[in-house]
């Protein structure tokens, strides 16, 4: 969830540019880096950490020192990086250059077949200066360049796949800027005789309102007298510019409200990044990244998973998808237990710590705990250079961008999406599964992104009216049984955190042993009934639940009217493998607590007594 911002026009642009990498500041970053054309050559500044750094870096607000990045050019790049591929270091920090230095691009996103587009440029005499996937694209820019930089990017982008947003300039095109874009956000800004072009609008409202969106497959060829939009094939596309209306607040939040709708909203993107290059063919499952020994692999006893919070609900989702899929057992604990239990654990367990932030101290004092008994331990972590990272043999980042909202919602999908390919994975490792069911799985696993896009567009006029109808409940109530459950959890932890309406998940099965006494007329019961081998067993507990006159709101997949006739509302979600239903079912009940909360008026972004990582001992 890197920010891209470049300007060509008549005014000197280095502050401009930065300025508009600030405005991007909001999606979270590790290094930052701007590439700036003068006088036909290109002079490029990064630093590591934060926007200061690059400042600094580049001589701006020091006394006295000599400015360096070519501060009278009207023509470049700038970047604000999220480290996905290679470590945060300068080196990998973009803009990244071409062999020669006239080609420097800015990348957003992931390019899925990076490592064979690398080894066919290196054929070539291509040599690389970063470990990023990014740096490949100026290589490819220069190959095909012969005097055309628009035709040049326009066979580049055809040589890629993936999902991801770039922009490029070249030393001997000092008034052009041409981007690409295969589903990550890409923008322009239409000024007077000034042209930027960005992944979000904030980056260039302060200059210009006048926006024209590019679309997936299409390039922009940007000059300081406007924008001309072409499709992969090089036709001419037609595109009208349109007004931005944002007020200031709304701009550092991409329009939306509250950051934590942004990111419900993000929710596609996160999953697809998560799971991207990781499922490089139809039948194969690759986290050779992990490095870990093939043979421990094949041969641990048993997985056991530790976390806090929401993390701890993925995990459990993660543990139904290891044990069906690879047949190893899994242990799991909050890790705060765990710490504390003084557990049986051994040199053949497999300990995967999953934290968000990497810096959660109860899951980093488990980790410890199982290293030091002598187990291997795996980091599940959203960021880079965490704690968490460093206190494990094994890691594996989710790739969610930074997340603001202290209630998780993309960090949540995005670490299920990783147990699946952990467990698809391992599964593969050990030939639990036939070839057949892999790649069965790995196409469903492929369609996730667009499931949850198309959840998130169908469900909310239902979510909207059930959070109307239940907004001054006293308490809700969540049932689900196996993969359902960890929905249920993470569903009334939403409800409790942000909300602050007392609500309770419950295994289905477990509800006549005495928690039915809690159930009135006035307790709306939300039930999580997607399609699965014990689908009736959850039907009958509604049955149960209907039977004290509670109000059922089931979440149910598409083509199972039998939920419907039992329930009193049913909100539908698309099908895909039982297993794999948790990541739609989850979203509308993310909704439910969001809308709840927004119609009392509450901070669903920075929810009282709550913090976005807990780190007291
Ligand atoms: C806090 C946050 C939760 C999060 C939990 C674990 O309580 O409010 O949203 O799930 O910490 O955080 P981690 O960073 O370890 O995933």
């Amino acid at each position: 969830m890197c920010g891209i911002v470049g300007y060509v026009g008549k005014r000197p642009c280095r502050d401009l540019l930065i300025n508009g990498l600030q405005k991007l500041e909001y999606r979270g970053y590790d290094s930052a880096g701007i590439s700036l054309l003068a006088d036909g050559e290109i002079d490029s500044v990064r630093a590591v950490g934060n926007l200061a750094n690059l400042r600094v870096a580049v001589g701006m607000g020091t006394n006295g020192d000599a400015p360096v990045a070519a501060p009278s050019a009207t023509i470049g790049l700038a970047h604000t990086r999220w480290a996905t591929h290679g470590r945060v270091t300068e080196e990998n920090a973009h803009p990244h250059g071409d062999c020669s230095d006239e080609v420097h691009i800015v990348l957003n996103g992931i390019i899925e077949n990076h490592a064979e587009l690398r080894q066919d440029l290196r054929g070539d005499g291509h040599v690389f200066s970063s470990e990023t996937d990014a740096e490949i694209v100026a290589h490819l820019i220069e190959k095909h360049y012969s005097g055309d930089l628009t035709e040049a990017v326009r066979s580049a982008f055809g040589d890629l796949r993936g999902h991801y947003a770039f922009a490029a300039m070249h030393a001997a095109h000092p008034d052009t800027l041409v981007a690409a874009r295969q589903e990550c956000p890409l923008v322009v800004g239409m000024g007077d005789d000034e042209t930027f072009v960005a992944s979000a609008i904030p980056a260039f409202l302060a200059e210009t309102r006048n926006a024209l969106a590019i679309e997936n497959g299409e390039i922009v060829t940007v000059t300081p007298d406007g924008a001309t939009v072409t499709d992969a094939a090089g036709a001419s596309v037609a595109r009208k510019s349109e007004e931005i209306l944002w007020d200031e607040d709304a701009a550092e939040k991409g329009g939306y409200a509250t950051f934590m709708r942004k990111e419900i909203d993000e929710q596609p993107d996160a999953v697809a990044e998560t799971i991207a290059d990781r499922l490089p063919d139809k039948d194969r499952v690759d986290l050779s990244e992990l490095e870990l020994d093939p043979e421990f692999v094949r041969s641990m006893r048993r997985i056991v998973i530790v976390a806090c919070g929401t993390s701890y609900h993925a995990g459990l989702v993660g543990r139904y998808a290891i044990e069906q899929w690879a047949r190893v057992p899994v242990e799991m604990d909050i890790a705060s237990e765990y710490r504390y239990r003084d557990p049986v654990v051994s040199s053949d367990d497999l300990v995967i710590g999953i934290t968000q932030s990497g810096e959660t101290a109860d899951t980093l004092a488990a980790m410890r705990l199982a290293r030091e008994k002598g187990a291997k331990v795996m980091a599940l972590t959203n960021v880079m250079g965490s704690q968490a990272t460093r206190d494990a043999d094994a890691v594996l980042f989710t790739r969610a961008g930074l997340e603001i909202g202290v209630a998780a919602t993309k960090t949540f999908v995005s670490q299920v999406a990783a147990m699946y390919l952990v467990g698809l994975w391992v599964a593969q490792q050990r030939d639990a599964l036939p070839a057949e069911r892999v790649a069965e799985l790995i196409a469903e696993l492929r369609n996730l992104p667009s499931k949850i896009q198309e959840t998130l567009d169908s469900v909310e006029e239902r979510v909207k009216a059930v959070a109307r109808a239940e907004k001054d409940g006293t308490f809700f109530l969540y049932l689900g049984r196996n993969v359902g459950l960890p929905v249920c959890l993470e569903g009334a932890l939403k409800m409790k955190e942000i909300s602050y309406i007392p609500s309770d998940a419950y295994a289905a099965g477990e509800m006549k042993h005495g928690p039915i006494a809690l159930l009135d007329e006035s307790t709306p019961v939300v039930c999580v009934a997607t399609d699965s081998p014990i689908l009736d067993k959850v039907l009958s507990n509604v049955e149960e639940v209907r039977a004290r006159g509670a109000d059922v709101v089931s979440i149910a997949t598409e083509g199972t009217p039998r939920v419907a006739e039992a329930s009193d509302l049913t909100i539908e979600v698309p099908r895909t493998d039982w297993l794999l239903q948790p990541i739609v079912a989850v979203l509308p009940l993310q909704l439910l607590a969001y809308h709840v909360a927004r119609m009392r008026g509450l901070n669903v972004d920075q929810p009282r007594n709550l913090a976005k990582t807990v780190t007291v001992e």
